[in-house]
């Protein structure tokens, strides 16, 4: 990783594309009730007082800092790049919500609030794709308040579907990728016109590691999505067996060893 690798993945989140893909592939009707439910349990499990506020870091177009908003909190939501921002101000306008949530300009590698300024914060689907992870954890922990509490969602390279795509695309020589296995998980690397994207599937011992070396412990760690198949399937029959069965896993197991989606709940040391 050097921040000529930053510098590639920032430039190329700074154009409309992969936004616009990210919220076709996954802001779908069918994912809303999981999005929904585990919202829910976000909220029960850190039971934040009303009116309470989260900084969601990678915002994108506020899909989440809506699901806050609605649940009765304010939001600080920041993005680096300006066109998600764009489509995160044009979310906030349709739902109405501007008056609860905040939109601003910020990057994960410096973020310009003071030490200690918060007591929740999310980062979802958003560590992933910055290769200075160490650096992003370090800001993350941070800005959160002694005691605050944070939600990261990862996926977990020792899932089932992780393992399995990884070997099957290997042995059929599939791999579209450039893949990178570093520390910190199993990495993808994509160049596309103007930039590179990489998605990485976390050591998720490893990241829980490195809060934990600025004081922010994991208190609690469970599945998200089992799995993300859907995005891989056009047959509207499978897409809804997979829906099924990861609703069936989050509401009944919530096992996170094989799962791809992790959400990992911290705490800042007091
Ligand atoms: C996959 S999207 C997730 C968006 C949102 N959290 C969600 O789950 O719907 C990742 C977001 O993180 C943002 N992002 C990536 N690296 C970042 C960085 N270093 N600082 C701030 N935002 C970043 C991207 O611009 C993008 O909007």
């Amino acid at each position: 990783m050097s921040d000529s690798d930053s510098e590639l993945v920032e430039s190329l989140l700074a154009k409309p594309d992969v936004h616009r893909q990210w919220s076709s592939g996954y802001r779908t009707a069918d994912n809303e009730s999981f999005f929904e439910r585990a919202f829910d349990y976000v909220v029960g499990v850190l039971d934040p007082p009303a009116g309470a506020t989260f900084l969601d870091v990678g915002c994108g177009s506020c899909a989440h800092s809506v699901r806050l908003a609605r649940r009765g909190f304010h939001v600080r939501a920041v993005d680096f790049s300006e066109s998600a921002l764009g489509m995160a101000a044009e979310h906030l306008k349709a739902q109405g919500l501007e008056d609860r949530i905040t939109l601003g300009r910020e990057t994960l590698m410096g973020l310009s609030f003071p030490d200690e300024s918060f007591d929740y914060a999310l980062c979802w689907g958003v560590l992933m794709h910055v290769p200075d992870v160490g650096r992003a954890v370090a800001e993350l922990s941070r800005v959160l308040k002694p005691g605050g509490r944070l939600v990261v969602s990862e996926g977990n390279m020792s899932s089932l579907e992780a393992a399995g795509m990884r070997r099957l695309k290997r042995a059929l020589g599939r791999e579209k990728a450039e893949v990178k296995e570093t520390p910190a998980g199993v990495e993808y690397w994509k160049e596309r016109e103007g930039g590179a994207l990489v998605t990485r599937q976390a050591n998720v011992g490893w990241l829980v590691g490195q809060f934990e070396s600025h004081g922010v412990a994991l208190t609690h760690r469970v599945a998200g999505q089992f799995s993300e198949a859907y995005t891989m399937v056009s047959a509207p029959a499978l897409k809804r067996l997979v829906h099924g069965f990861n609703d069936f896993w989050f509401r009944r197991v919530r096992s996170p060893g094989l799962a791809f989606g992790n959400l990992l709940f911290f705490e800042k040391r007091k």
